[in-house]
């Protein structure tokens, strides 16, 4: 084997993100030396883009609130295939997870008497979401890196990891290369944690940023890891239609708490039609009470567009569909209504919402205090992700942990927004501590040489093409990818759409494999991209299958062949994993039987 620059550490965390660096600190404390790799600079992660909140239920605002009621909104919000273990899990310590972070240096917005202010978002039964304007998830990364900055936890910024390395069954590190040089380097370690976020780059409209590709999906997969509920994407309602350039750019659901509204182009608020029966007795079904709720009255319903966003997202894709959209394809989102209910509503709008006042001032020219913003569905989440121990957060193969958006299990088949940001300080907490276990209790592994060599070999394939000229270049094939996978796996899903996926993403792979790719190693961002594309093939495939098997419609997954909910299918998850002969598997799984305590609290809560 090749002489490779050599890291070693107890625990490697692939993602710098909020669950990474939550994994890192928990990891780190307990003894264990930490590197975290992250594809991005330190500070860049996704996280960022969870602007509204994180769900906790401090009962501050509302002392109704407790677990309880948090867990039911998930388990119903997901519409009963969640993990119960995970949401019960999440139900229950987010509210401490959320007091650390305070005592770690997090400055929340305070309700007049000095505690943690929390808003209101869609499918929670009362104010929620802890936040500090519209910048919280900025805030929760800030936070974490200040506090994991001085554990002398290593960060090796800028790095691709195009494989994880095993020894048997048990994974012991990961090859890869830093982006800068183009030189390879083998990480190893006890334990390896993915951290790394979500897949919305293989969709044309998406609220992610460059780099979610679904890598640790990927990785996991080829690893011998299952994912789970590939089948579930979160389209989030709220994104920028208009103008070109920032299409699907995230518009947060904090518009809403704060009594924003949706208006299609006739001027009505067409959310007060479309109140699900299982929601009516929670929904208001006219302006003055919905007001009133967003106003802290806790004898008020909600407005209905706090509605659960897979069920918002469809009734918008129905507006637009049946003509009565805004001029760029999209609706509106109106907060600046709000001046003819309270007095200095621009100074609060702007206090309340600060990121979206300057985005929209900038990037198109409108200011929400005084007119309608144009939205539309976006790709923001998706709920599936590696298979994990629900306590442990470690997947079936040994050694591999995951945590965060790339775990799947705990939001079902919908997940209710400002459950991410909690969801990664549970359950990153939850890796770290698990996996430094697991490091103290095994040896580093042995590398595999001709693993590496392989995945080295692969990985400059595109620059042995290039010799004769022939062949395309990475980005016309992710451009097509993006666009099949937002027309035939998109909101709306028929079956014979997605076997024209399937065959599609057939020709994509081939094309993918005849790429080529000019020029040198040092920072390549053609280079980049032709390696990210066979983690999105892997995704986009994972969630076709899993969209074809799941013969029905249930949060997220819409399928205009098979309306309606299936029991049967109620009862199952979806799981992938990789056969013998490298083709994709899927399969149902039972999902284990709740115990009687937990249906208990759902029958009383809900
Ligand atoms: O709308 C938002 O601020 C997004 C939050 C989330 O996805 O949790």
């Amino acid at each position: 084997m090749a002489d490779y620059e050599t890291i070693e550490h107890d625990v490697l965390v692939v993602g710098a993100g909020g669950a990474g660096l939550r994994a890192a600190i928990e990891a780190s404390a307990a003894g264990v030396s930490v590197g975290i790799v992250c594809k991005s600079l330190l500070g860049k992660a996704h996280t960022v883009m969870a602007e509204g909140g994180i769900a906790a239920a401090l009962g501050n605002v509302d002392d109704r609130d407790n677990w309880k009621v948090h867990f039911a909104d998930t388990m119903r919000g997901g519409q009963y295939v969640n993990n119960w273990r995970m949401a019960e899990l999440h139900a229950k310590e987010a509210p401490d997870r959320v007091r650390e972070l305070e005592a770690w240096g997090a400055v929340f917005d305070r309700t007049p008497d000095g505690r943690i202010l929390q808003r209101n978002f869609g499918g929670h039964k009362y104010p929620r979401l802890v936040h500090v304007g519209d910048r919280t998830g900025l805030e929760m990364l800030r936070t974490l890196q200040d506090h994991g900055i001085h554990r002398g936890i290593e960060v090796y910024m800028e790095q691709t990891l195009l494989t994880l390395l095993k020894d048997g069954e048990r994974v012991v590190g990961a090859f890869g290369f830093d982006r800068e040089r183009g030189r390879f380097k083998i990480f190893r370690a006890k334990a390896v944690i993915l951290s790394t976020g979500g897949i919305g780059r293989a969709y044309k409209i998406t609220s992610n940023s460059w780099d979610c590709t679904g890598d640790g999906h990927a990785l996991a997969y080829h690893a011998g890891a299952e994912l789970i509920d590939m089948e579930f994407l979160q389209f989030h309602p709220t994104g920028m239609v208009w103008p070109p350039s920032v299409c699907g750019l995230l518009v947060t659901e904090g518009v809403r708490g704060e009594g924003g509204i949706l208006v299609n182009k006739e001027g009505k608020r067409f959310m007060f039609g479309q109140i699900p029966e299982n929601y009516r007795a929670q929904t208001a079904d006219n302006e003055e009470e919905g007001w009133r709720y967003t106003q802290g009255d806790k004898n008020a319903r909600r407005p209905p567009e706090l509605l659960t966003r897979d069920h918002v997202a469809r009734c918008i894709v129905r507006e637009i569909k049946e003509g009565r959209g805004s001029p760029h394809g999209g609706v509106f989102l109106d907060i600046s209504w709000i001046k003819q209910r309270i007095p200095h509503a621009a100074e609060h709008i702007k206090r309340k919402l600060p990121s979206m006042y300057h985005q929209f001032r900038q990037l198109a020219n409108i200011d929400i205090t005084r007119e309608p913003m144009e939205v539309g569905p976006t790709t923001h989440y998706i709920m599936g992700g590696v298979h994990v121990d629900s306590d442990t957060q470690m997947s079936r193969v040994p050694g591999l942990f995951a945590a965060g958006e790339c775990a799947g299990g705990i939001n079902g088949a919908n997940r209710l927004g400002g459950n991410s940001l909690s969801d990664l300080l549970v359950f990153g907490k939850r890796a770290g501590e698990f996996a430094a276990r697991y490091a103290r209790e095994n040896k580093l592994g042995a590398v595999n040489s001709a693993q590496v060599e392989e995945a080295a070999r692969r990985a400059l394939e595109p620059f042995d093409r290039a010799a004769d000229m022939r062949g395309e270049g990475p980005y016309a094939v992710q451009h097509d990818l993006e666009e099949m996978m937002q027309d035939l796996v998109g909101i709306v899903r028929r079956e014979d759409e997605m076997l024209r996926a399937l065959e599609g993403l057939d020709k994509l792979w081939k094309r993918a494999r005849q790429i080529v790719v000019r020029g040198n190693r040092e920072y390549n961002p053609g280079w980049h991209t032709a390696l990210a594309l066979p983690n999105l093939l892997t995704v986009s495939e994972a969630i076709a299958r899993c969209a074809l098997e799941r013969k029905e419609s249930r949060g997220a997954q819409f399928r205009d062949d098979f309306p309606n909910k299936d029991d049967a299918l109620g009862k199952v998850n979806i799981v992938t994993s990789k056969a013998p002969d490298g083709s994709m598997q899927i399969r149902r799984e039972r999902i284990p039987e709740m115990p009687a305590e937990l249906k208990q609290v759902i029958a009383e809560m809900t």
